[in-house]
């Protein structure tokens, strides 16, 4: 995934201003690179639901939700806490700040058309409904697979100058809390599955104690159970 993360032709990185970095900007890779796990298996899941088996499209649309929720979170919070606060502290960064809040939109305006289909959908579980509810992921992950690598390319490394490790972790702090105590665990498992086993490590390293033995005593089979029932018969990504 980490080779994911690199510009394309014709896009350009803002400066970086001089100066020791401020705060790890990591956890930012690690966080869209699950949602990266997530976003092109969305569709997919509710096109394989059988037609009018409700429980099944109820199992998948909760687990549609908790990611959207999730998304929606991190944005919020990174419109709150970062993109203004990046723009006055670094201006050669202010153009590329305006292209993520552009982006942001795009995904809070999908974000909103999902989110009554995917409240209708589980009812019936019909397969208009379920088309409509894919198509919109479809058009999701699109927007995404820009957003999501462009924010890490040139967003970051900035942020890393200017934005203090005080304020980054107050911003994961915020996200984590956001989370449903009970979906915790098993979104923990999704992002150390989906990254890189050195940013794993790092990563679990850094999270409170308290969470590290939920994980290890119950959240990874919680975490492995969901997936299972995801998708069945596909092996389960290794996490710690
Ligand atoms: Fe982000």
């Amino acid at each position: 995934m980490s080779d994911f993360y690199v510009a394309l032709p014709g896009e350009t990185a803002p400066a970086v201003p001089a100066g020791p970095k401020l705060c790890n900007g990591d956890d930012m890779r690690i966080l869209h690179s699950a949602f990266l796990f997530a976003y092109p298996r969305m569709a997919e899941l509710v096109r394989d639901t059988p037609p009018g088996d409700t429980a099944r499209a109820a199992f998948v649309a909760q687990w549609l939700g908790d990611i959207d929720h999730t998304l929606r979170t991190h944005h919020k919070d990174e419109e709150l806490l970062l993109f203004d606060q990046l723009a006055e502290r670094a201006p050669a960064c202010a153009l590329h700040v305006g292209q993520m809040k552009a982006h942001h939109a795009q995904v809070h305006a999908i974000l909103d058309e999902i989110e009554p289909l995917r409240l209708e959908w589980p009812k019936t579980a019909d397969p208009d409904t379920g088309e409509q509810l894919a198509d919109a992921y479809d058009r999701m992950l699109e927007v995404l697979e820009v957003h999501l690598r462009r924010e890490v390319v040139e967003i970051v490394p900035v942020a890393e100058k200017v934005i203090t490790a005080k304020e980054w972790a107050g911003m994961a702090e915020r996200g984590t809390k956001a989370v449903p105590k009970d979906r915790l665990m098993s979104q923990l498992g999704m992002l150390l599955s989906s990254s890189a086993p050195e940013d794993r490590k790092q990563f679990f390293k850094n999270i409170p104690l308290p969470v590290r033995i939920m994980y290890r005593t119950y959240g990874r089979r919680q975490y492995e159970a969901q997936f299972r029932l995801l998708w069945p018969g596909e092996a389960v990504p290794q996490t710690v």
